[in-house]
């Protein structure tokens, strides 16, 4: 029986990375984070690429890393949260796999990256608050088009039964 792949996408700090890895551990799955495999790729971090060569060589790394990614299947894959931007990418994802889009709110969203070590090349701005929200607002036809899980207020636990619940209804 194939393994379709599922792909965790939302914007960052919605929890695709830490669910991802959960969810892999309780399927049995291989667990893709798709920054840290271009970092790995290319030996440089996603903020020091941005810095050197901009985000267009990044968003390059994405489409090559999605192809790459769509030819293998027993893969929880958590995207880069702008990759979903790129119609191309989705349509190869969709073919292998499920997509399940995540949510917070901005407050969320903030918090939770203020604790990380991780860089946010696209978040460096006096005001990071008001850059979430015109982004999330950017991209929420985007985001609208997978089915949706809120990460607020809810246990790791709790949401991989409800990640498992929405890909097995969706099947
Ligand atoms: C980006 C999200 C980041 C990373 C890059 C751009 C985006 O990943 O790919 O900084 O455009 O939303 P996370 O969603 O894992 O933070």
């Amino acid at each position: 029986m194939p393994q379709k792949n599922i792909i965790l996408t939302g914007f960052m700090g919605t929890g695709k990375t830490t669910l991802g890895r959960l969810l892999a551990n309780q399927i049995g799955y291989e667990f893709i984070d798709t920054d840290a495999q271009i970092e790995k790729q290319i030996g440089q971090t996603i903020a020091d690429l941005f810095q050197t060569q901009g985000e267009t060589a990044f968003r390059k790394l994405e489409a090559k890393l999605v192809k790459e990614l769509a030819k293998r299947e027993g893969l929880v894959i958590a995207t880069g949260g702008g990759l979903v931007l790129n119609p191309k990418n989705v349509a190869t994802l969709r073919k292998t796999g499920r997509i399940v889009c995540l949510t917070a709110t901005p407050e969320e969203i903030l918090t939770r990256i203020s604790k990380q070590q991780d860089v946010r090349p696209l978040l460096q701005e006096k005001d990071p608050r008001a850059k979430i929200i015109e982004l999330l607002q950017q991209r929420t036809s985007v985001y609208q088009q997978f089915p949706q899980l809120s990460t607020s207020k809810q246990t790791l636990e709790q949401l991989v039964d409800k990640l498992l619940e929405l890909i097995n209804s969706n099947s």
